[in-house]
């Protein structure tokens, strides 16, 4: 099953697709024979969304046994897309897991913890729902039949709001559970997925290393790319006074809502000018699912329901990765990179406690780089940002003093006047086709009353 298909140019994206998900299931071939010979973990996804961290660990050779999601329209997307598996409701009413469970996966709420979001907090109502994830690794300890590994995923937002408090909680609870755990800062960029996107993922282990599940895989990743008009830009129309969320040949960080309120896309100017806004189906691949992926959420519910799931998920290559090195972990880490961490200070973007005290190090966010198809080649949409969007998005941005390549707001402009010119044309076309109608109207008349 391909993770991901590209929409423009199809043949050869196919083929550089094919690559990147031989490479997204295993490196080269060294790595898939050491995952054929890895373990096959069973999983429980709690807060499971649409299932992009548990689709890509199965990817990766794991089985989910049990998903729990509280929201209508994801849990029907769950029900479609893991068949057989059980889907419960609401965490907090979970009193039990199935006694072979091996791993746990959450990502947790983070609108407390997002800077786009609430920032009340790991006390605020949604993200503290993480202690449900504590609580019931302690009953399971307490039982004697510890669940051995974890997996969090939140937003990197969370290393530094309020000094760090969200991750000091969860750690001092894992230790106080006496896990070892190792967590580290991902880039869906680096699996070839034209979209920025950076994760906290963190692993917390009973028997091993963590550090060999995360630190394992490391690349020099490539300088960043400098807005230039031949490349793709992408951009959240909805902001313009006080951040423009740019990428450049990508999307920025897709999100469950934004500013306007309800979840809505980024647009891209494309290197031919043309301002575009990718579709549901784009986002999807933009996040590694397959095309249609959500559907399932769309019956009753409103297509925006869509975009919120698709903005909320983990990237499936890089739960894939995971699910990689959560079968085979390799060599975990030089200790000459690391540095005591400091207390109540933002934490650094990779740390560790795997017995020694914790420790951090500013690994790069890159543990591959996988070969990237541009973004005008990957997104199949052309449907244009309206002329209203790009009229109010522009009015902000000339009374904001943001900083942006110069041909952007000209490229803006210049899509604004199409737009405005294509409207003409349909009114005058509309006024044309109405005089001809009406004089062929007053024709009939005549002749009905000769
Ligand atoms: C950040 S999203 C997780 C996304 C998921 N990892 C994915 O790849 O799609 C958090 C999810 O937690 C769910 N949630 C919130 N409260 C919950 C509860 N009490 N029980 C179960 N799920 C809950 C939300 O509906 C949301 O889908």
């Amino acid at each position: 099953m391909s993770v991901v298909s590209s929409g423009r140019g199809r043949e050869s994206d196919q083929r550089t697709f094919h690559e990147f998900t031989s490479r997204g299931a295993a490196d080269s071939a060294t790595r898939r024979s050491r995952r054929s010979a890895g373990r096959s973990l069973r999983v429980v996804g709690l807060f499971a969304g649409i299932g992009g961290l548990e689709h890509g660990l199965s990817l990766a050779g794991h089985r989910t046994e049990l998903l729990c999601e509280l929201d209508e329209s994801a849990f029907r997307v769950l029900q479609r897309q893991f068949e057989g598996v059980p889907v419960r409701r609401d965490v907090r009413k979970l009193h039990g897991l199935p006694a072979a469970t091996e791993l746990i996966v959450a990502g947790f709420p983070c609108q407390d913890l997002s800077q786009a979001g609430k920032t009340a907090g790991i006390e605020g109502r949604s993200s503290s729902l993480v202690g449900e994830v504590i609580r019931l690794l302690r009953s399971r300890r307490q039982a004697r039949r510890p669940i051995p590994l974890v997996l969090f995923e939140n937003v990197p937002f969370m290393l530094h709001l309020a000094r760090g408090r969200a991750l000091e909680v969860i750690i001092s609870a894992l230790e106080e559970l006496g896990y070892r755990w190792a967590y580290r800062v991902v880039d869906t960029m680096a699996f070839g997925l034209p979209q920025r996107r950076e994760r906290v993922f963190l692993v917390a282990a009973l028997d091993e290393d963590p550090r060999g599940i995360l630190f394992a895989d490391r690349v020099n990743q490539p300088p960043p790319q400098v807005p230039s008009p031949s490349l793709s830009y992408g951009f959240y129309w909805t902001e313009g006074l006080r951040g423009l969320g740019t990428a450049v040949d990508a999307v920025p960080t897709l999100k469950g809502g934004s500013t306007i309120g309800i979840p809505s896309p980024p647009a891209i100017v494309l290197p031919s000018g043309d301002v575009v806004l990718p579709s549901i189906e784009d986002a999807e691949r933009l996040q590694g699912f397959e095309e249609g992926w959500t559907s399932p959420a769309h019956e009753g519910g409103r297509p925006s329901l869509r975009w919120r799931l698709v903005g909320n998920a983990v990237s499936v290559p890089v739960a894939q990765w995971l699910g990689g090195r959560l079968a085979d972990p390799g060599h975990p880490f030089e200790d000459s990179w690391a540095e005591p961490v400091a207390k109540n200070r933002s934490w650094p973007r990779a740390a560790w406690n795997c017995g020694g005290g914790r420790f951090g190090c500013e690994i790069g966010t890159w543990p591959v780089a996988y070969e990237r198809i541009p973004l005008h080649e990957f997104v199949a949409s052309t449907q244009p940002l309206s002329e209203r969007a790009t009229a109010g998005f522009l009015a902000r941005l000339s009374r904001s003093n943001l900083r942006r390549p110069r041909w952007f707001d000209e490229r803006l402009a210049a899509h604004l006047r199409r737009m405005q010119q294509a409207r003409h044309r349909e009114q005058a076309d509309g006024a044309k086709q109405n005089g001809s109608r009406a004089k062929s109207r007053a024709a009939a008349a005549s002749a009905t009353n000769d």
